[in-house]
C-alpha cells in the first residue's frame, strides 16, 4: 500500500466521520478507527467498476440483439388471405400454399386466440412435417424430429434450425399471410 494511504489512528482520527476530534469521539469509535479517506477510495473505486460492469453488461446486450437480428430474415410477400378464423377449432390446422404456387405452409390454431403458420418443409432433409396440437410440436416421421409448435424451433432429433414461419395478421374474422420469417437459431 502507498505511504499516503498508509493511515496511522491518529491520521484516522483527523478525518472521523462527524468532524470532532479524535478525544471526543465514542468509546466504541476509539477502539474501531475508520480509516475514512481509504473508505472513501475503495467506495468510489467500487462505484466505478459498477459503473463498469453495467456498461459492459449493456453492451453485450446490444451485441445480442444484433446478433439475433442478423440470424433472421423477414420477406415481406403480398397479402393473402388464408382462412376464416371461425372455420379453424383450437387444435385445427389448415395447409396453404403462400405465396401462391410454392411449397405448403401449415396453420394451426394453437388456443382461441392464437394461430401459427410454417412451412411444411423440415429444415433437416425437407420431408413434409406434420403437426401433433395435442403434445404441442410439430413432428417429421422422416427422422423422428420434433419442433416446439408455438415457435418452430427444434427440440429434438437431426434438425439444428428452426421452421420458416409465415406472419400472420388477423383481423375481421379472418387471418392473412403477410410475409415470411427465416431464422437460423
Ligand atoms: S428430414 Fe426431418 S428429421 Fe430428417
Amino acid at each position: 500500500m502507498s505511504e499516503e494511504n498508509t493511515l496511522t489512528k491518529n491520521d484516522s482520527y483527523s478525518k472521523t466521520p462527524d468532524g470532532r476530534s479524535a478525544e471526543e469521539q465514542p468509546r466504541w469509535r476509539q477502539d474501531f478507527p475508520i480509516d475514512l479517506p481509504q473508505y472513501n477510495y475503495i467506495s468510489r473505486r467500487d462505484f466505478v467498476k459498477f459503473l463498469m460492469l453495467v456498461s459492459g453488461a449493456f453492451t453485450t446486450g446490444q451485441f445480442f440483439l444484433l446478433f439475433q437480428a442478423l440470424q433472421r430474415s423477414t420477406e415481406v410477400l403480398p397479402v393473402l388471405e388464408i382462412a376464416n378464423v371461425a372455420d379453424i377449432p383450437i387444435g385445427g390446422t389448415h395447409v396453404f400454399e403462400y405465396p401462391e404456387g410454392s411449397p405448403s405452409r401449415i396453420l394451426v390454431r394453437i388456443s382461441e386466440e392464437n394461430f401459427v403458420a410454417y412451412e411444411q418443409q423440415c429444415t433437416h432433409l425437407l420431408c413434409p412435417v406434420i403437426p401433433e396440437p395435442e403434445n404441442n410440436v410439430i413432428h417429421c416421421p422422416c427422422h423422428e424430429g420434433y419442433y416446439d409448435l408455438p415457435t418452430g424451433r427444434p427440440i429434438a432429433g437431426p434438425p439444428e434450425r428452426p421452421l420458416a414461419r409465415v406472419l400472420l395478421d388477423i383481423r375481421d374474422g379472418k387471418i392473412f399471410a403477410t410475409g415470411i420469417e427465416r431464422r437460423t437459431v
